[in-house]
């Protein structure tokens, strides 16, 4: 997930118990043009993997070249995004636009799984428009090109997050190509997983919104531990998140980048709701931790434990470039 899904949350994930877990979008035309921010996002740790880092762009050649960077880093999936639904993203002719335009949508999966040796996987929404049925006709010419497994959030573009996925479009997938196919979309519990599971005969399931600031999502779905977290493992898991992001992105991004998961983990009715407006209007993420701690005090205990368990840092694996690109900035 895009603005979510760092490496700090890949690694919480694993640490959770999630299976695989997936890079933010990284744009193909960024890591062509050697963008420093662009490339800070092949930082990859070998505790998060199997890790797949997903590319979006609109240019076959571009997409290869960018194919063989994310393997050099030491990605052990390529995959590639055909569902973004923003804007921005969109009129360049890249992400959920390339459910409509078959032609150059193969060319991109060829080209990607020539350039690579790592498997090649594709990432779709059911097409653009609301009951749009695309990607039924565009997932078996997908695998023809080259696709080793496709994931399917089976919303339109244009519906974004609204509505329901609507999972039948997965099972007509399923029935299509035979190739795993992944179900995204309103994985939210145990059940709801099972449920999906049973109905269209997907291979798995992928957690988005449902993890964020909540990794017991995953424990509960992949366990069924459903014990709600006390309140000192929420600070704990919370403050490990903020540091671990703060080495990632540095002192200045990571301010601004953790407000949305304050209410992501304090929310849920685990902590009063004005604690979290008061965490926000903090200046720096020292008194952000202070603030944590006074309210949970049992927390400092677990978070010396957590930081033990979980070196930061010492086993990345990185591309062979200067390392400044991979602090801050
Ligand atoms: C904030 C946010 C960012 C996302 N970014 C991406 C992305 O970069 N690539 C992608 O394939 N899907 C992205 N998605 C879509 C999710 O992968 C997933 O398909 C969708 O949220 C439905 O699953 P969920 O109900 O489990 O969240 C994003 C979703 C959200 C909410």
């Amino acid at each position: 997930m895009a603005g979510v899904s760092v490496q700090a949350f890949r690694r919480q994930g694993r640490r959770f118990g999630a299976g695989l877990v997936c890079s933010e979008m990284v744009s193909c035309a960024g890591l062509q043009h050697g963008n420093e921010r662009t490339l800070g996002y092949l930082r990859i740790s070998t505790d998060e993997r199997p890790l797949a880092v997903q590319i979006f762009g609109s240019e076959p050649e571009v997409m290869a070249e960018a194919a063989r960077m994310v393997e050099d880093a030491g990605a052990d999936l390529v995959d590639v995004n055909f569902g973004c639904p923003v804007k921005k993203v969109t009129k360049t002719g890249a992400g959920a636009t390339l459910l409509e335009d078959p032609e150059r949508a193969c060319g991109i999966v060829a080209a990607v799984a020539e350039a690579v040796s790592v498997p090649v996987t594709v990432k779709m929404r059911r097409g653009l428009q609301n009951g749009s049925r695309s990607c039924l006709e565009l997932g078996p010419r997908l695998v023809e090109a080259g696709a080793e497994s496709l994931t399917l959030h089976p919303r339109s573009a244009r519906q974004m997050y609204t509505g329901e996925a609507d999972h039948s479009l997965t099972t007509e997938l399923v029935s299509r190509v035979d190739v795993p196919v992944v179900a995204s979309g309103d994985v939210t519990s145990r059940a709801r997983a099972q449920a999906i599971l049973a109905t269209t005969g997907a291979a798995a399931v992928m957690v988005g919104r449902a993890a964020q600031g909540n990794p017991w999502a995953l424990r509960e779905i992949i366990e069924g531990d459903a014990e709600p977290p006390a309140r000192e493992e929420v600070v704990a898991e919370l403050i490990l998140f903020m540091r671990a992001t703060v080495r990632e992105l540095g002192d200045k991004r990571a301010t601004g980048f953790l407000k949305k998961f304050y209410g992501w983990y304090l929310g849920r009715g685990r902590f009063p709701r004005p604690f979290k407006q008061e965490l926000v209007q903090l200046e720096t993420l020292e008194e952000v931790e202070t603030r944590l701690l006074a309210a949970a005090p049992g927390a400092a205990d677990l978070l010396e434990r957590l930081q033990a368990e979980a070196p930061e840092g010492e086993d990345d694996v990185v591309l062979d470039l200067p390392i400044s690109i991979y602090g801050g900035g």
